[in-house]
């Protein structure tokens, strides 16, 4: 039995993880869960799935969740430290990296460092500390099992010898909400439009990015250090079907695509099982009735918030660290009503026309990056208020 402990227990990713494992009886048990701030569902899982250790943000949730849940021996952790005991502890085999934000990259690190393998869906450790990652990984021999839908057709189409072989890699993007407004609309859209995901249930931050199609440049800049691979291997496509989830172009032209459901339990459960496979009882994909697959060029002018992660992705070093940070800001700011949907764009621009750029040697050079952009994005978004 595999031994599964989930950081982010209470998200969409953690609660379909929770469904897969549910599905397998016999396969998986669940170590640990690390959840926010959502005590109730944290409660409800805890009943069902029984974990040794879970963990809470804030240490008076903690306490109350101490007191109120009733099962002798359950230890029960609070904060950062709690999530990176989770991450980096001896009761799990499997981590699944899914806080949201650079609030996951600690727990993300200790996970890896302790040689796990670590089913990642939290891109944005990848993007802000991509190499620090990799170099911990080969060290202690962890495996990053990518979950994201994309990267992990990348990472099945890489099996089997075919790395040496690639020539480009091209993620899909459904497009988001907006694939189909016209621009001059952009300005009104509101915060549940943006919401309003045509193919995917997600959590509220990632959601957004999708709107945007930030998500799109996060998935690239995490791409280059998932995969080891040159900007100039990389593409994007716009696939409304969300069906295609990755291409592999390899040397004598011949292209490999990952399909399934539009469904993160195929993914999840990939990881989960990885290096195997297993049935997953999911609905499979019926290509017959999914109807025509369409293929799109990106227009930049729709989305300048790609353009920007597109410019992260080339220079590299601070670059991608201030991105995330203004973005994690200005997405917050526009989910609490605080700027416009174009505010987000407004926004980044000009935290980011600020940035000096900065080498990136170790964590503290990352959150002391994090730390400077978040502050000057604040202001900047208060001076817009
Ligand atoms: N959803 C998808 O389909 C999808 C696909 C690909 C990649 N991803 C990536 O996966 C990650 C999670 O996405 P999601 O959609 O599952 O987000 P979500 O639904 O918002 O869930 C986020 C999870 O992180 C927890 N959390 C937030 N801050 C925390 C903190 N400081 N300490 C401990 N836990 C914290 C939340 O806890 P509470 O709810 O208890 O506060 C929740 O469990 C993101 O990086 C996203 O980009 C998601």
């Amino acid at each position: 039995m595999k031994s599964v402990a989930i950081l982010g227990s209470t998200g969409t990713i953690g609660r379909n993880t929770l469904d897969v494992i549910r599905r397998h009886p016999g396969e998986f048990r669940v170590a640990a869960l690390a959840a926010g701030a959502n005590s109730r569902l944290l409660a409800e899982q805890v009943r069902e799935f029984r974990p040794r250790i879970v963990s809470l943000d804030r240490p008076e949730d903690a306490a109350s969740f101490r007191r109120g849940i009733g099962i002798r021996g359950l230890k029960v952790l609070a904060g950062l430290e709690g999530a990176v005991e989770i991450g980096g502890g001896p009761e799990s085999t499997v981590v699944v990296s899914a806080i949201t934000g650079i609030a996951g990259l600690r727990p993300t690190l200790a996970a890896v460092r302790a040689g796990k393998i670590v089913a990642l869906a939290n891109k944005e450790s990848m993007v802000v500390a991509g190499s620090l990652l990799r170099k911990a990984a080969a060290a202690s021999g962890a495996v990053i099992v990518p979950v994201d839908s994309e990267h992990s057709g990348v990472f099945q189409c890489l099996t089997g010898g075919n790395r040496p072989h690639v020539k480009k890699v091209i993620l899909t993007a459904s497009g988001g909400p907006f694939f189909k407004t016209p621009l001059r609309e952009f300005r009104t859209k509101s915060v549940a439009e943006a919401l309003a995901h045509p193919r995917w249930r997600m959590g509220r931050k990632v959601t957004v990015d999708s709107a945007t199609l930030m998500n799109k440049g996060l998935e690239l800049i995490e791409a280059r250090a998932l995969f080891d691979l040159e900007p100039g291997e990389l593409g994007i496509l716009i696939h409304p079907q969300s069906i295609v989830h990755a291409l592999v172009e390899l040397c004598d032209g011949s292209i490999l695509a990952q399909l399934s459901p539009t469904d993160m339990r195929f993914p999840i459960q990939y990881a989960l099982t990885y290096p195997g496979r297993r049935e997953s009882g999911l609905p499979p994909l019926d290509l017959a009735a999914a109807g025509p697959l369409e293929f799109h060029e990106v227009e930049l002018r729709r989305y300048p918030l790609l353009a920007l992660a597109l410019r992260a992705l080339k220079e590299g070093g601070s670059l991608p660290v201030a991105l995330n940070a203004a973005n994690e800001v200005a997405v917050e700011a526009f989910l609490s009503g605080r700027i416009g949907f174009l505010g987000i764009t407004d926004v980044l621009h000009a935290a980011l026309d600020r940035h000096i750029r900065a080498s990136v040697l170790d964590l503290d050079d990352i959150f002391d990056i994090d730390r400077r952009t978040r502050e000057r994005t604040a202001r900047i978004i208060q001076r817009k208020e």
